[in-house]
């Protein structure tokens, strides 16, 4: 192959004609301990103005010792499963960078603690662009008539896997987890799925990375080392891409749903960092009341990042029914999605 592959293209997949996926409920968690700005300067060397200013971060939920992704995901999966009214899934697909265990997937383990036990299960490692992909999954299971409905988990521990002493990532990541419930439908129906814009760079691989673990380094006889098994990531390469391909994929979306971005009610992207979402809304058009956000309560929760932040904005009633929601992601792979959706309207919350 000559030079770097024509990225201009993203992959963008129309939903099948026939059965569309459509929202029927939505849920989030995030665990109770709250780790603030403050509390991070006791031992890094970071100050509460460089974390705000750069990032605008001022607090983060992580988890307490013993607590994997899992429990996490069990339960933003049940809110979601309650306010979708109850009843079985034939499917539970987990997006997550920070799985229980190398092997096997995550998402059995997460379907038995919901009581479903049975149902299709996997896992879907496309880091912080996981939930759109695992939402075209999903879309893709329905469409093929594989299920009727499926429960998406955006759940990420991150703190379990950051270095705490290394101060570019310790300061953004954090815990959380976010779902939503599709059901087969219409695509003219209000809560409808659009299409989904996905696209990836692996020659860019290295700029997000957990270098060991893994068979790269498994195959060679070596066992990880410490360092080998914590987060890594070169955060200024990182943010170049990051504004410039949800940009694109945000756009790309917009175009296959055939809507400008006038007509966009909200605008959800992952939560990566504050600067990087005002300079994606800026891009593409959105003015910044449109462009939803939650950062500054709860940081970078990866995968969970936009589930999340769906779920927090519906049970403050920031939707009307039928409005217009773009979301848009990207992360380590480097990975990336987009895709739009009406607002269903009809959802419940609270107990
Ligand atoms: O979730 C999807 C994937 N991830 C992302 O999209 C994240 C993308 N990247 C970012 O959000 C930002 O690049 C960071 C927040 C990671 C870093 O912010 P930045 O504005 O890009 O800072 P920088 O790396 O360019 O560093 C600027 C300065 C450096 O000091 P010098 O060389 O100018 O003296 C760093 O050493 O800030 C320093 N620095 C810090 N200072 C205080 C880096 N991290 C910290 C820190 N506290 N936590």
């Amino acid at each position: 192959m000559n030079g770097h592959p024509d990225l201009s293209a993203a992959t963008a997949v129309a939903p099948a004609a026939g059965r569309a996926a459509v929202i029927a409920g939505v849920g989030s968690w995030v665990p109770p301990r709250i780790v603030t700005n403050e509390e991070l300067t006791r031992y890094l060397d970071t100050s509460d103005e460089w974390i705000r200013s750069r990032t605008g971060i001022a607090r983060r939920h992580v988890v307490d010792p013993g607590v994997g992704t899992a429990a996490l995901a069990i339960e933003a999966g049940a809110a979601a499963l309650k306010s979708a009214g109850g009843g079985d899934v034939d499917s539970v697909i987990v997006a997550t960078a920070t799985p229980e265990r190398l092997c096997p997937a995550t998402a059995p383990q997460v379907a038995a603690g919901l009581g479903l036990s049975g149902v299709a299960a996997h896992d879907v490692a496309a880091v912080c662009s996981g939930f759109v992909y695992a939402l075209n999954s999903a879309a893709g299971q329905i469409a093929t008539g594989t299920a009727d409905r499926v429960l998406v988990i955006g759940a990420d521990a991150f703190s379990t896997i950051v270095d705490p002493m290394d101060r570019q990532t310790a300061v953004i990541f954090a815990d959380g987890a976010g779902a939503v419930v599709l059901r087969a439908g219409s695509a003219s129906e209000p809560g409808a799925l659009g299409p989904c814009v996905l696209g990836s760079d692996g020659e860019l691989a290295e700029l997000i990375m957990i270098p060991g673990g893994g068979s790269a380094q498994r195959s060679t006889g070596q066992l990880p080392g410490p360092d080998d098994l914590w987060f890594h990531m070169r955060g200024r390469d990182v943010y170049r891409y990051a504004v410039e391909h949800t940009s694109n994929a945000a756009l790309a979306a917009l175009d296959r749903a055939g809507w400008r971005p006038a007509d966009v009610d909200c605008f959800i992207p992952h939560q990566a960092n504050a600067r990087i979402c005002t300079a994606v809304g800026e891009r593409i058009g959105i003015p910044a009341d449109r462009v939803a956000s939650n950062i500054e309560r709860v940081g970078n929760t990866a995968a969970a990042s936009i589930p999340l932040l769906i779920a927090e904005s519906a049970a403050t009633g920031a939707f009307d029914p039928g409005a217009r929601i773009l979301i848009a992601a990207f992360g380590g792979g480097l990975a990336w999605g987009a895709t739009t959706f009406t607002w269903p309207g009809t959802l419940g919350f609270g107990d």
